[in-house]
């Protein structure tokens, strides 16, 4: 999961991070970092040629943000689940982006969409995986 830019801002960075401890997931490593247009880039390349693409990159890039790593059996689906919706006026009430959302762009939080994904980003921001 990423905390994206206006979250870290408005200071709901320990309360995301409460919510995923509360249901169930285990935070396995942390970062704040400011990232440049080409970690943007390649961390979104999937996005690379959908028309929101350069503001996307624009936006993520705005700010520190905040990596977390997280355990958890099932993480990639029901950290999704607890995200919510996309666009934070469709998420499911409880659900973080429901709650510390704004827009489409400013939701809050990434969340990988699967497995491979969560793979390819995590090493993108942390480098590598790590055990225990
Ligand atoms: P995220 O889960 O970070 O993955 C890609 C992001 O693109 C998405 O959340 C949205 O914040 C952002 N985005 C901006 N415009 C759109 C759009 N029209 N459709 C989907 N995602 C969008």
């Amino acid at each position: 999961m990423m905390i994206k830019p206006e979250a870290v801002a408005a200071g709901q960075v320990g309360r995301i991070l409460a919510m995923a401890e509360t249901n169930g997931f285990t935070i396995v490593e942390l970062k704040t970092l400011r990232m440049d247009r080409e970690l943007a880039e390649r961390f979104y390349e999937v996005h690379r040629e959908r028309p929101f693409f350069a503001d996307l990159v624009r936006y993520m890039t705005s700010g520190p943000v905040v990596g977390v790593r997280v355990r958890r059996e099932d993480a990639v689906r029901r950290m999704r689940e607890l995200v919510g919706a996309t666009d934070p006026a469709e998420a499911a009430c409880g659900t973080i982006r429901f709650l510390y959302g704004t827009n489409l762009s400013q939701n809050a939080v990434h969340a990988s969409d699967s497995p491979e994904n969560a793979l390819r980003e995590l090493d993108l921001i942390f480098g590598g995986s790590i055990e225990g």
